[in-house]
């Protein structure tokens, strides 16, 4: 072939080139959860260890596709991020931020003041005084270091007993609602534009309602900062009844804070002595093994699947009617095979509380959430 064919080749391949990358051009974006919901809120998930190392691949994928706000599920807790008095732990927190960064997510961090996965040195403290520089020295610290790029800060978790009563911890026990006052003092310095949240489970109990709408007030009172109520949202195929979330979300926001739904998931399994909400303390190993407890491990069947769209769609409907009251949505997990809940309150169970499953496929309740609004 002389050099004039092999111009024209070239040439032809040129034009064709030119035009099928202009026809994508125009190709409309893949659909996403976090388009169908920018108007809205942000929509949210929890990024486990291998997730932020970026050792899964294609749990990376969905969520740099589908979410747009981002927490670590365990890697900013205390016992991993602050393990000694004088030694902080930054090399995963620092990961997990680039990842929000590169992916323009709106950052979570979980969480600064938690009686659970604590660092075994704070159970030593012995009285109030310290404590409270226990609690100026770690937020000052975590907090400042990531200071404009933390977007919101759980910054109290699970203070309360069901009754809505303080829960008896270290912190509470040493200081009483005074350790509540000065970690949101001290986050606030820390970092004046970060919005600060309250967060914790069952918080669509009319009892724990009420203790949480105490305890907002009386930051309030005070004049300390508080942003958020973070209302948990690890719910189940039959329970809480949607009433009792849209009267939490009313009566929260009526406080003029936002609401964050902040570690959304709905077990499809039945829980022991129907155990509610999520205090990690309580297990059930008497049943591990026991299929009763365990029905799909083969999988979820049609009508499961179908209950759990319509679980989520109901749930849905009430976060966008409180569109302006809510600021995220997040989910505790990115697919099923990575879910908590698949060790919680049993081991070695195979639940299905999200929208993506074990082989990181859309489930029927994505469709609905993404055709919702
Ligand atoms: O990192 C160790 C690993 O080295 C070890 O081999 C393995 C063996 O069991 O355990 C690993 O630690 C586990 C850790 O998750 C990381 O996977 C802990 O045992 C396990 O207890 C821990 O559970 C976490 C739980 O908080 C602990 O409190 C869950 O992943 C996490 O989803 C859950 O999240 C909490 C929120 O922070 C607060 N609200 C409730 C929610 C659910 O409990």
């Amino acid at each position: 072939m002389n050099n004039f064919y092999w111009l024209i080749i070239v040439f032809c391949l040129f034009v064709s080139y030119g035009c099928e990358s202009s026809s994508t051009d125009l190709a409309q974006p893949t659909p996403s959860l976090k388009t169908a919901y920018e108007p809205s809120f942000f929509i949210g998930a929890a990024a486990g260890t291998s997730h932020i190392l970026g050792e899964d691949s294609a749990a990376l994928q969905l969520l740099q596709q589908e979410f747009n706000a981002l927490t670590a599920e365990n890697d900013m807790k205390w016992m991993h991020i602050h393990p000694q008095p004088d030694s902080f732990h930054f090399d995963i927190a620092d990961r997990f931020i680039q990842l929000c960064l590169d992916n323009d997510m709106y950052a979570v961090g979980h969480t600064l003041v938690w009686h659970s996965q604590l660092a075994d040195w704070v159970q030593e403290v012995e009285d109030s005084a310290a404590m409270a520089k226990v609690l100026q020295h770690h937020i000052a610290t975590i907090v400042g270091r990531y200071k404009g790029r933390i977007k919101a800060w759980d910054v109290v978790n699970e203070a309360l007993n069901e009754d809505g009563t303080l829960r008896s911890s270290i912190f509470y026990d040493l200081m009483g609602e005074a350790y509540i006052e000065e970690a949101f003092k001290q986050a606030a310095i820390a970092d004046p534009e970060a919005e600060l949240i309250y967060n914790d489970y069952n918080m669509w109990k009319p009892e724990k309602r009420a203790g949480a709408i105490r305890l907002v007030k009386n930051l309030q009172e005070k004049g300390i900062k508080i942003d958020g109520v973070g209302m948990q949202g690890h719910w189940s195929l039959v329970g809480p009844d949607l009433v009792d979330i849209e009267n939490s979300i009313r009566e929260y926001a009526a406080l003029g804070v936002k609401v964050h739904i902040t570690e959304l998931d709905i077990t499809v399994l039945p829980n022991p002595w129907d155990l509610e909400g999520a205090a990690v303390e309580q297990n059930f190993d008497a049943y591990i093994g026991d299929e009763r407890m365990d029905a799909y491990r083969q999988g979820l069947p049609d009508s499961v699947q179908q209950q759990l769209a319509e679980r989520y769609t109901g749930a849905f409907k009430i976060f966008l009617k409180y569109r302006e009251d809510i600021k995220r949505v997040s989910f505790w997990g990115i697919h099923d095979g990575h879910s908590w809940l698949n060790g919680w309150p049993i081991q070695g169970r195979t639940n299905h509380p999200l929208l993506f499953d074990r082989t990181y496929q859309p489930k029927l309740a994505y469709q609905q959430l993404l055709d919702l609004p």
